[in-house]
């Protein structure tokens, strides 16, 4: 067993794992954050996508000893007293279907609009091409990392609902 301290949406987490067990299922099964999703377990799919100091990981391509020190966030972790601007978009312009990828999609965009955070349509399809979603078509999808996108850059647009 491997003793490891894991700072997870902002609180340390102390614990004994196997070397073997992936991020994924600290997460899931070790801290019951069930927000974020096994979809494939080939490292295909993205809805296991979760931020390791603020850049986006597939969650089941990385050993939880990996993790030691790092900052971990999930998307039970990306609300902060309101729906983050993503969440936002997601909702406003439809972008949620089924709820297995999503997480994993905006933890995603979470990263890509920190790295660029006015996309053109093509660079937020190229930036979430690691994600499936295999009932959409995307379409909302890019119109909810659009609509974050100005809503990050402060530019007017509709109110969502906050968070009760
Ligand atoms: S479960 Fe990790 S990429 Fe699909
Ligand atoms: S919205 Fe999740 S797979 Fe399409």
């Amino acid at each position: 067993m491997a003793n490891i301290t894991v700072h997870i949406n902002g609180v340390a987490q102390t614990l004994d794992v196997e070397p073997r067990l992936l991020l994924v299922h600290l997460i899931r099964e070790n801290l019951s954050l069930t927000g974020t999703h096994i979809g494939c377990d080939t490292s295909s799919c993205g809805a296991c996508t979760v931020l390791m100091d603020g850049r986006s990981v597939k969650s089941c391509t990385v050993y939880a000893v990996q993790a030691n020190g790092k900052e971990i966030m999930t998307i039970e972790g990306l609300a902060q007293g309101g729906l983050h601007p993503l969440q936002e978009g997601f909702k406003e312009e439809h972008g949620l279907q089924c709820g297995f990828c999503t997480p994993g999609m905006i933890m995603r965009c979470v990263d890509l609009l920190e790295r660029n955070p006015n996309p053109t349509e093509d660079e937020i399809r190229w930036g979430i091409s690691g994600n499936l979603c295999r009932c959409t078509g995307y379409n909302n999808i890019v119109k909810a990392v659009e609509y974050a996108a100005k809503k990050m850059q402060g530019a007017e647009v509709p109110a969502a609902e906050t968070v009760a």
